[in-house]
């Protein structure tokens, strides 16, 4: 990058051979070239290499960069100096905010005007539509906390709903299995739930592994203001001694292919909303600490 970029810059990007307008919506993180770990930056400065959001003013028709070189890669240009100033590879739309959205809808389909709508809905239950997405590897307590702090919430009157991979894998989402592809559908159809839960003013607690950042801000994207990442950060050592169901076990001895954060990756968050430290923080704390952070 020529000299610096951050949030808000407005920039000249130029797709095949179109160019619009387009403006940087967020940075998600920058590659620290020394030891390839991903850090959480409020700017880009000269070379630097990392992962951005950027809002385009009109649709453009794009690939991911793995799938097409020519649709998949572009340039931004300084609007003033007509500089090239970065080059970019794509990696996938967020189709919740993209005006050309991707995402697969049935034909001759339109959605119904409600009477009834979301303000109602809070008034009547007395509290604001939210999701908590709790990711996190298994076994470092993201159903436990989630179980806790449902209960903590319901007592006091909230309306609450859990959302567990462990459960929703027996129904919704029992045909899908480990690899890659699966998760991704995974936690397409458990946002998509979430997303009409807050919709209706529910309090999501979503507790499934959701090992990719790209999936996670699919879901951002589709529920919005109202999606809080919760990072449930444990060492896997720990989860590995904690090991309630003896799935590490298995994974360790082959029994179970894909398994997360032995032969399957988990790709931490780098700036969650919220971190929990499970293996130093008790459950009634990390419970009070996330009232606060909710402000319930
Ligand atoms: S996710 O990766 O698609 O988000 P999800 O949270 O729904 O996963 O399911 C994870 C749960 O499934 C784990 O807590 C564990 O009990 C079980 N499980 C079974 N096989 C695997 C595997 N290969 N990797 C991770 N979890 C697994």
């Amino acid at each position: 990058h020529e000299t610096e970029a951050k949030a808000g810059d407005k920039y000249i990007l130029r797709h095949t051979t179109r160019e619009v307008q387009v403006f940087i919506q967020d940075l998600h993180y920058r590659v620290n070239m020394e030891n390839l770990h991903r850090e959480d930056v409020s700017k880009f400065e000269l070379n630097d290499i990392g992962k951005v959001s950027l809002k385009t003013a009109s649709g453009i028709f794009m690939d991911p960069y793995r799938d097409n070189r020519g649709t998949g890669g572009f340039i931004l240009i300084d609007p003033v100096s007509k500089i090239t100033v970065a080059a970019g590879m794509i990696r996938s739309s967020i189709e919740a905010t993209s005006q050309t959205t991707t995402s697969k809808s049935s034909s001759n389909i339109t959605k119904h005007p409600d009477l009834i709508g979301r303000t109602e809905r809070e008034q009547l239950l007395g509290q604001k539509g939210a999701c908590l997405w709790f990711t996190g590897l298994s076994g470092s307590g993201k159903s436990t906390i989630a179980q806790a702090l449902c209960k903590s919430l319901h007592d006091e009157g909230k309306y609450v709903v859990i959302l567990d991979g462990d459960n929703l894998r027996h129904g919704l989402c029992g045909d899908l299995g480990f690899d890659e592809a699966s998760r991704v559908e995974n936690i397409r159809r458990v946002s998509e739930v979430a997303k009409l839960l807050v919709e209706n003013g529910a309090i999501v607690l979503t507790a499934f592994i959701s090992p990719f950042i790209e999936d996670r801000e699919k879901a951002k994207a589709l529920i919005g203001d109202d999606f809080k990442e919760v990072f449930v950060d444990c060492p896997i050592e720990t989860c590995r001694e904690r090991d309630p169901k003896g799935l590490y076990a298995k994974a360790d001895s082959g029994e179970i292919k894909n398994f997360t954060g032995i032969d399957s990756p988990y790709e931490a968050p780098v700036k969650a909303d919220y971190v929990i430290k499970t293996s130093e923080v008790s459950l009634e704390d990390s419970v009070q600490g996330l009232k606060n952070f909710l402000s319930f």
